[in-house]
């Protein structure tokens, strides 16, 4: 008889993301007559820039001759994308990478969520608390994170890490030891960001006690301050406990085109085992490639008119999120985050649970949000907003949410 991974079992609810679709739906059903601003999923909305959609309908010409055909792409990624990667993520920022370092895949989701798997069962993970809901939830099916404890929200084999307003919503170490760090800089929710001196710290304490950081650099794109870093590998001493994971959905608008990349440092090993040769074999075996269109469609997002094309959207998104930010600041909202990434974090009103507040703004507002506490017991009391609307429906959002402080 066959069986299940009952670890599937010990998952509560339903995707964070799921539950926020099902009551904008019934909302949106019920008052038809009304229109619902959706601020909650990270979703982007700006097309995709005209150099790379060149670049796509290029490649998908050379796909209709045999000549230029191209059919399983290699292992790691077309040599022509991670080439680009290195000079215009690494080398461009003074770090020194080699191309058999990055592995390409179809986005940071997967990622985040496969690379556990290379990492045993015994390793205790520490997230940060708010945090993206991936880390804990693939780690939650693999059976690492012991038993769900639903009144705090929290598993017991898992070391929450704090980020609240007190901390400037960064993690601080924790007592507990882990043996695997998550860390999100820009983070997702709370759209805080590290400075490197800060981030040095999490390396050396990382190198000191032989533990390993998934760093996910998704949001870097959106850095506008000088002393915050892109990569991890800005640290010293990162190659050797740290892996990057980043993505073209933010930076690009490939949310529905599917493309990013893992760094695995060839440096990076638990004793004289390599991680990169072991994420090698996993990828050899379970991925078999981002399509060569869309690999084309990434490396055009480092060409010159690609770049200036980029910058141009994400200024669009960010002068969105300086919108609300100061809309909302302006209105008596405590909010933080807006500058360094696409996410605004707000202090629900009249002591609202995140829940009762995201109804709350989507009866009076019409507008959707994402409650804070689906990203974790720390986000109570929050409220997640995306800069990745239009303007127009960001400007509309925030004039309505304006009218919620009495
Ligand atoms: C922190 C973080 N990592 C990864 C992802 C997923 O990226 P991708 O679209 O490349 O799968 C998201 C998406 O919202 C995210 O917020």
């Amino acid at each position: 008889m066959f069986k299940i991974n009952e670890n599937y079992l010990k998952l509560p609810g339903s995707y964070l993301f799921s539950t926020v679709g099902r009551k904008e739906r019934e909302y949106k059903e019920a008052h038809p007559e009304k229109k619902v601003i959706k601020l909650s999923i990270g979703d982007v909305t700006q097309p995709i820039a005209p150099s790379i959609i060149e670049a796509m309908h290029k490649a998908v010409d050379e796909m209709g001759h045999a000549e230029t055909f191209h059919g399983y792409a290699p292992d790691l990624g077309y040599e022509f994308l991670r080439s680009a990667i290195v000079n215009g993520d690494y080398k461009a920022r003074g770090i020194d990478m080699d191309i058999d370092e990055i592995f390409v895949s179809d986005g940071a989701k997967c990622d985040s969520g496969n690379i556990q798997e290379i990492l045993g069962l015994d390793n205790v993970i520490a997230v940060g608390d708010p945090v993206y809901p991936v880390y804990v939830d693939s780690n939650v099916m693999a059976g690492r994170t012991g038993t769900y404890n639903a009144d705090t929200g929290m598993w017991s084999n898992v070391i929450y890490m704090p980020c609240l307003e007190e901390n400037g919503f960064a993690p601080t170490i924790p007592e507990q030891t882990p043996d695997i760090i998550y860390l999100c800089f820009p983070n997702n929710p709370t759209g805080a960001a590290i400075t490197r001196p800060e981030l040095q710290k999490w390396v050396d304490y990382a190198n000191e006690k032989k533990a390993l950081i998934i760093y996910d650099a998704a949001y870097e794109a959106y850095i506008s301050e000088k002393d915050v870093p892109h990569s991890i590998y800005e640290c010293d001493g990162a190659k050797t406990c740290a892996i990057e994971l980043r993505s073209f959905s933010k930076n690009a608008g490939f949310t529905g085109v599917r493309l990013g990349f893992t760094v695995v440092p060839k440096e990076l090993k638990c004793g004289d085992v390599s991680l990169n040769a072991l994420w090698a074999r996993r990828h050899g075996t379970k991925y078999n490639g981002a399509p060569y269109i869309v690999q084309r469609a990434g490396e055009a997002v480092y060409s010159e008119a690609g770049k200036a094309e980029l910058a141009g959207q994400v200024a669009y998104y960010m002068n969105n999120a300086k919108v609300i930010k100061e809309g909302l600041a302006e209105a008596g909202f405590s909010v933080s985050g807006g500058v360094n990434a696409p996410y605004i974090w707000l202090k629900t009103i009249d002591g609202m649970s995140s829940w009762e507040f995201f109804d709350y703004v989507l009866e009076n507002a019409g507008v959707v949000g994402t409650p804070g506490s689906g990203f974790g017991p720390s986000g109570e009391g929050y409220f997640r907003l995306t800069a990745f609307g239009t303007y127009e429906n960001t400007v509309e959002a925030i004039e309505r949410m304006k009218k919620l402080i009495k």
